[in-house]
């Protein structure tokens, strides 16, 4: 058996008529750029994230780079957040002219671990941007409380974590502001780049919608440097589309996750917990081993393909040599990008995917403690 370890081809096929209809009625109305669909998706994404505000953008960094921004993220300043994340998040904060501030993760959900936050804070310190890694919200209340007892801001990247709720709440809606992505592998995904910025705080929108489009509050009206940053109408049409077959899409991801944790209980591996109060948005299903790179080299032997994210912690990329955090000093981060595996995981996959992966990681894994 063959399983690849993602299937787009298999959404498109089962939204073929709705999509090409979406993207007709763009060409027909030639509003390629913002317009009438980019607003109906931003007032529906913002309903469906439980938020004031979504201003639609051409990517999920553009989105962590308007946020920081509305937070007042300077040249000088310093953001925290998690090495365990895409570039991007770190990224964004290096274009405001701030230095990332890495703090290690929770081993067991992956995520920034509150309890080691406070040590990082200096004077320079402006925000912390929290990952809700692989969709599973990040420990928002703890991180919270730090924030505001010492005044900062909070970006949450969502950008992973579309419909993901924490203590009820939905990513997106619980920091300041908060960045999606929806580039195409993402849970909600455009035909193409796309991004946003959800918030409740009217100010922060204001900026975004702005900001994304060269800092012009009328025609012409330029009211400071800006970018340009702004979402496209074919992509404001798909995932308008997207969205409303988003909660089928989600209910499949879920029993997919429940149906590898029955498989694979016992086997020499372990997976990042789920708190039961929280609702995990699974964008990826991933897995901790020993011998990485042996076991996903016999996976792919029985046709079984698999991904890692991320193999470097971000304190360990070429890109940030310069922060000069050597490999002992995050060992967390480090030890769970030396270890995870991305299993195959999308709507698509079918039961007998699903158990001829987990039978052959077992298999291959062995059972006991991992
Ligand atoms: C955690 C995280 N942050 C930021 C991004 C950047 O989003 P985009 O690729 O839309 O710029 C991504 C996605 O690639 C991501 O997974």
């Amino acid at each position: 058996m063959f399983v690849p370890y993602l299937d787009l081809k298999a959404e498109y096929a089962s939204l073929r008529d709705e999509l090409l209809e979406a993207l007709d009625r763009v060409c027909r109305n030639a509003t390629f750029i913002l317009g009438e669909e980019v607003d109906a998706f931003e007032k529906q994404f913002a309903a469906f994230c439980e938020t004031k505000h979504c201003a639609g953008l051409n990517s999920g960094t553009s989105a962590l780079h308007l946020g920081l921004l509305a937070l007042g993220v300077q040249p000088g300043d310093e953001v925290i957040t998690t090495p365990n994340t895409f570039l991007a998040t770190a990224e964004a904060i290096t274009y405001c002219g701030a230095r990332p501030v890495f703090v290690d993760i929770d081993p067991t959900t992956a995520n920034l671990d509150p309890a080691r936050i406070e040590r990082a804070i200096t004077r320079q310190t402006k925000a912390i941007v929290p990952v809700h890694l692989y969709g599973r919200p990040a420990d928002m209340d703890s991180i919270l409380e730090i924030a505001s007892r010492h005044h900062l801001g909070v970006l949450e990247d969502a950008c992973q974590a579309h419909g993901a709720r924490y203590r009820g709440r939905r990513a997106g809606s619980i920091g300041h502001a908060a960045a999606f992505s929806f580039y195409p592998t993402k849970n909600l995904a455009a035909c193409g780049e796309g991004g946003a910025l959800t918030t409740n705080d009217d100010r922060i929108a204001e900026f975004a919608r702005a900001a994304r489009t060269h800092g012009q509050t009328g025609r012409y009206e330029h009211e400071f440097v800006g970018y340009n940053y702004r979402m496209e109408g074919f992509q404001g049409a798909v995932l308008q589309v997207k969205l409303k077959h988003y909660e089928e899409a989600s209910a499949r991801r879920h029993e997919l996750a429940r149906m590898y944790r029955r498989l694979l209980e016992g086997a020499r591996l372990r997976i990042p917990h789920d708190d039961p109060r929280d609702d995990c948005a699974y964008h990826l299903f991933v897995v901790y081993v020993d011998r990485r790179d042996e076991i996903r080299s016999k996976l792919a032997d029985r046709g079984i393909e698999t991904a890692v994210h991320y193999p470097r912690p971000l304190h360990l990329q070429p890109a940030y040599a310069s922060c000069g955090i050597p490999r002992g000093t995050l060992p967390e981060s480090e030890r769970a990008c030396d270890r995870v595996i991305s299993l195959p995981f999308y709507p698509a996959m079918n039961d007998e995917q699903v158990e001829y992966v987990a039978n052959s990681l077992r298999e291959i894994a062995g059972s006991g403690h991992s």
